[in-house]
């Protein structure tokens, strides 16, 4: 039984691996296991791509960027998440393909119909099963991205950018209803996570049923 691909996403501050960890724990307690991963990085090459993009202080072109993007994402899928689901694990991962179309598209101008191009060739089909957007407005995502940690070069980049980014999710979120829950990220977190809660229990219900 193959498992499921689950992805969050959301602008710099959205309190994505926050919820990821509760997610994963929800999903463990019902006895699903969980290969918890992120992109950029997930395999080695991945990783060391990823301080390349994020932390060297290299200025790559917007189309350079999204090429890295999808180099990693391919070995990603290729060593990580397809095993994964092969053994039956559900991967749940910090971005995917949404976070190229919000950052490098929207933010940094690289064309949407040569990233869907790029989706098509590197994912061969593969999609989410299912995506949470937590949503949240650029100022209150950057202030909370701020606290303790070593900003990468997106979240050093303007709020302009970011709210380009927010739309563009909105965007992927309106045209793919069936996979994408938009969820409030501004609320308290106990009740981000009864939101949560009540979006995978119909999940996993489901995920259930198409077992048998
Ligand atoms: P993020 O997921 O926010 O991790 P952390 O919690 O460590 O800050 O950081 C990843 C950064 O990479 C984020 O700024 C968005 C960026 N990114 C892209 O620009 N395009 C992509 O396709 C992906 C997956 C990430």
């Amino acid at each position: 039984m193959r498992g499921r691909f689950i992805t969050l996403e959301g602008i710099d501050g959205a309190g994505k691996s926050t919820h990821l960890e509760w997610l994963a724990r929800f999903l463990e307690a019902r006895g699903i296991r969980v290969t918890r991963t992120r992109e950029p990085g997930g395999t080695a090459v991945g990783e060391r791509l990823r301080e390349l993009m994020l932390h060297s202080g290299a200025a790559f072109h917007p189309e350079t960027e999204t090429l890295l993007m999808f180099a990693a994402r391919r070995e990603h899928i290729d060593k990580v998440i397809e095993p994964a689901l092969a053994s039956g694990a559900w991967v749940v991962c910090d971005r995917f393909t949404d976070a190229t179309f919000a950052y490098q598209a929207a933010g940094s101008g690289v064309s949407w119909a040569k990233i869907e191009q790029l989706e098509r060739w590197v994912q061969d089909g593969l999609e989410p099963h299912v995506t949470v957007l937590f949503d949240v407005s650029p100022g209150v995502g950057l202030s909370r991205a701020a606290r303790g940690k070593r900003p990468d070069r997106f979240e050093r980049e303007q709020l302009a950018f970011y709210e380009r980014a927010r739309q563009a999710y909105l965007e992927r979120a309106h045209a793919a209803p069936h996979r994408v829950h938009v969820v409030d990220a501004s609320r308290p977190l106990g009740d981000i996570h009864k939101t949560l809660e009540v979006i995978f229990s119909t999940f996993c219900a489901n995920a259930d049923y198409s077992r048998s």
